[in-house]
């Protein structure tokens, strides 16, 4: 949470940000878990996201479903 903040960039975009960029793209949740896993860099600036071994893919799974299911506030 010190990383990526509910709507607004921290170090990484806000988890909001991110749903937004993919909503309606029906296999973001797929290649996002990979990333949540695997890690990332070069898709919203240069700076990197560790890779998260520790993180199964069933949890990645999880954190991704989550991370794209987060709605603006009404
Ligand atoms: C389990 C915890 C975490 C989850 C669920 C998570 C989730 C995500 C997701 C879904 C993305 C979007 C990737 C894309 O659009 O392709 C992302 C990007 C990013 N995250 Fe995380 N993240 C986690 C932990 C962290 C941590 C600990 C850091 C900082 C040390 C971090 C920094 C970043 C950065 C910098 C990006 C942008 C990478 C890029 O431009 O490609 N994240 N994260």
């Amino acid at each position: 949470m010190r990383c990526h903040g509910m709507v607004t960039k921290f170090v990484g975009p806000g988890f909001l940000q991110i749903a937004d960029r993919y909503r309606g793209d029906p296999g973001a949740a797929a290649r996002l878990s990979a990333k949540i896993v695997q890690g990332s860099v070069g898709t919203w600036g240069n700076v990197i996201m560790p890779r998260q071994p520790q993180v199964s893919a069933a949890e990645a799974s999880a954190l991704a479903e989550w991370v794209l299911a987060q709605q603006p506030a009404p």
